[in-house]
C-alpha cells in the first residue's frame, strides 16, 4: 500500500467573519472538514492584521477562534487549529507584537508577514533585523507574487541572507495568480530559496486546501524528497514548536542566472 502523506498548513483564512475568508462559521466547518480530508493534520489560522486591527479586532480574533474550536470538537472534524496571523507590512506591525496571534503559538518564535502587491515598501531589511534582535524568525508570505521582485532577485537573496524565511503559495505552482507567478515559483523552488508551502486558502472552491496536495504532484518529478517533506510538514512542524528549522542552502548563483518569463516570451513577439 503506498504510504500516506500528511501536511501542516500554516497559512489560511478560515476564521470566520474577520477577514476576506470565510465570511461565517459553517464556512469554516466546510473548510476545516475539506483540510481534513486533504490529510492535513494542524492548519493555522492566519486571518489579516492590517491597519485597521487593534484591541477590539483582537478580542474578535479570539473570541472567534475559540467558538469555532468548540464547534471542530463538536462537528469531530480531526484536524488541529491553531491561530496566529498574516501581519501586512506597515509601520503598525511592530504594536500588533504585543498580541498573542501575532507570533505561531504566541511563543515568539516565528511570525508570517505580507507585503503590499504592487510596490514594493522601504524598511523590509530593517524589520527583518528587528525581528533576528527579539529571537523572532520572520517568514515572508508568498514572495513570488510580488511581481516587482521577479526583477530585483538580489533582493530576495539580501533577505534570504538576513535570516527571513519564505513561504510560498500552493496555488501559485498551479497557475492560480498566472503564468509568470509559476514559473517564478518553480525557479524560487529550484533554488531552494522556499521554506514552506502552504494553502493560503480563503474558501471551499477556488483557493481551497485541495491545492496542497496538487501542487505537490507537480513538483514531485524534479525536487528531492528530503526538501518536499520539509516544505510541506517537517519545517512546519518544528516552527509552530518553537525550534529551529534544518538549515538550506540556496543556491544563489542558479537563482541569480535563472531566465526571467518575459525572457523566454521575448522570442515569440519580437521580430529581429
Ligand atoms: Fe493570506
Amino acid at each position: 500500500m503506498a504510504e500516506e502523506t500528511y501536511y501542516i498548513d500554516i497559512h489560511s483564512h478560515y476564521l470566520f467573519a474577520v477577514d476576506d475568508g470565510s465570511p461565517n462559521i459553517e464556512q469554516s466547518l466546510a473548510m476545516l472538514k475539506q483540510a481534513a480530508a486533504q490529510n492535513i493534520a494542524i492548519v493555522q489560522a492566519t486571518p489579516h492584521a492590517t491597519d485597521l486591527t487593534n484591541d477590539v479586532v483582537s478580542k474578535q480574533f479570539l473570541e472567534n477562534f475559540s467558538r469555532l474550536q468548540q464547534q471542530v470538537r463538536k462537528a469531530g472534524i480531526t484536524v488541529d487549529i491553531l491561530l496566529a496571523s498574516e501581519l501586512f507590512f506597515s509601520p503598525h506591525i511592530y504594536e500588533w507584537l504585543q498580541y498573542p496571534w501575532a507570533t505561531f503559538n504566541n511563543q515568539k518564535k516565528y511570525l508570517l508577514f505580507e507585503l503590499p502587491l504592487y510596490k514594493m515598501p522601504e524598511g523590509v531589511g530593517d524589520f527583518i533585523f528587528q525581528c533576528q534582535l527579539k529571537g523572532i524568525h520572520p517568514i515572508l508570505a508568498h514572495p513570488e507574487r510580488y511581481i516587482y521582485l521577479h526583477r530585483r532577485r538580489e533582493v530576495l537573496l539580501d533577505w534570504n541572507r538576513q535570516g527571513c524565511l519564505m513561504q510560498m503559495n500552493a496555488g501559485s505552482l498551479l497557475g492560480q495568480f498566472g503564468q509568470e507567478v509559476g514559473q517564478f515559483s518553480r525557479q524560487m523552488l529550484q533554488a531552494q530559496m522556499i521554506h514552506f508551502i502552504a494553502s493560503d486558502a480563503h474558501d471551499v472552491e477556488f483557493r481551497n486546501y485541495e491545492v496542497l496536495q496538487r501542487s505537490r504532484q507537480q513538483i514531485e518529478d524534479f525536487l528531492p524528497r528530503w526538501y518536499l517533506d520539509q516544505l510541506y510538514f517537517a519545517n512546519a512542524e518544528k516552527a509552530l514548536a518553537g525550534e529551529k528549522l534544518a538549515p538550506l542552502k540556496a543556491d544563489e548563483n542558479l537563482f541569480l542566472k535563472q531566465k526571467p518569463f518575459w525572457e523566454k516570451l521575448k522570442h515569440r513577439f519580437i521580430k529581429k
